[in-house]
Formats: structure tokens, C-alpha cells, sequence
């Protein structure tokens, strides 16, 4: 394999890293370990610093415009590719997470895609976007601009269950 791969596989391994340890991160607090919380949050920031190390080695980081690119063309290949062949698998199987799981995430990854191309127009004109809060419910992932919406319009959750990113 060559580097260039190699660094995809790593890169793809210390995000996975990085996730899986906060769940667990969440799991051991829930039990009362919290130091052991702590160890696992450690070690998922000093994967993330590796995976974007890797990331910046394979020249994965470009300008923000070409990010945004990069970004909507990942979110369009999960929304339209990726999740219906999933969801139709996980149905015949009848593996009812699994199912809930990908129809959340393709129903947020459409929205991400669309916020993205908002996005990118301005940065392509020079410009930010609007100053604004942005909203992520904290059951499906959906994805609001502005104020949550008194119900989710992606898993019905409430406003409530919305949390604001700065
Ligand atoms: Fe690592
Ligand atoms: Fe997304
Ligand atoms: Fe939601």
C-alpha cells in the first residue's frame, strides 16, 4: 500500500478512535468511574490530534471553500448513496436500531449538504455567513440555523433536546 493509503486507513482508524472513546467516556461516567472518564477523554483528544495530523499529511485540508466542497460531496454520496441501500438491508433484516439509526443520519446529512452549499456561496463571494446560533438535536443530530424548533422536524424530539454550538 502506498502512503497516501496508508495514512486514509490511519487517519480513518484514529477518528474511529476518537469517537468510540467518548461513548465510552459517557458509559464510565454513567457507572461512577469518572476517572476512568477522564483517561478515555484523554485518550480521544490525543487520537484526534493524530487523525488530523494524518488528515494535514495527505493534504486533506485545503482552503475553506475547497473544504466546503469536499464536505458537500461526502454528505451528498452518504444521503444518496450510502444510507438508502443501508436502510433497505437493515429492513429486510429486521434490525430495527439499525434502521432508525441510518434514516437519522440520511435525513441530517441532507441537511448538512444543503447547509454547506449555503456555506460555500458565500465564502466563494468573500464572505461568512450570517453571525447566528447553530442548534444540534442531541437525539437525531438534525441540524438548525437560528432557534430549535419547538419539535424536531427529523425524530420529533422536543426544543429542549436541542444544544447550541459556538
Ligand atoms: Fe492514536
Ligand atoms: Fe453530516
Ligand atoms: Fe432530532
Amino acid at each position: 500500500m502506498s502512503t497516501q493509503e496508508n495514512l486514509q486507513g490511519a487517519f480513518a482508524g484514529e477518528s474511529q478512535a476518537n469517537r468510540k472513546y467518548l461513548a465510552f467516556a459517557k458509559k464510565a461516567e454513567a457507572d461512577g468511574f469518572s476517572q476512568v472518564a477522564k483517561l478515555f477523554r484523554a485518550a480521544a483528544a490525543a487520537e484526534t490530534i493524530h487523525a488530523h495530523a494524518h488528515l494535514r499529511a495527505m493534504g486533506g485540508v485545503k482552503s475553506t471553500a475547497e473544504n466546503l466542497r469536499s464536505a458537500v460531496d461526502g454528505e451528498t454520496f452518504e444521503f444518496e448513496q450510502m444510507y438508502p441501500p443501508y436502510i433497505e438491508q437493515a429492513r429486510d433484516e429486521g434490525a430495527k436500531a439499525a434502521v432508525i439509526s441510518f434514516q437519522n443520519a440520511l435525513a441530517v446529512e441532507e441537511v448538512h449538504a444543503g447547509l454547506y452549499k449555503e456555506a460555500f456561496a458565500k465564502v466563494e463571494a468573500g464572505e461568512d455567513m450570517a453571525a447566528a446560533t447553530i442548534m444540534v438535536c442531541a437525539i437525531c443530530g438534525n441540524t438548525v440555523v437560528g432557534e430549535a424548533p419547538e419539535k424536531c422536524l427529523v425524530c420529533g424530539a422536543p426544543a429542549a433536546k436541542f444544544f447550541d454550538i459556538n
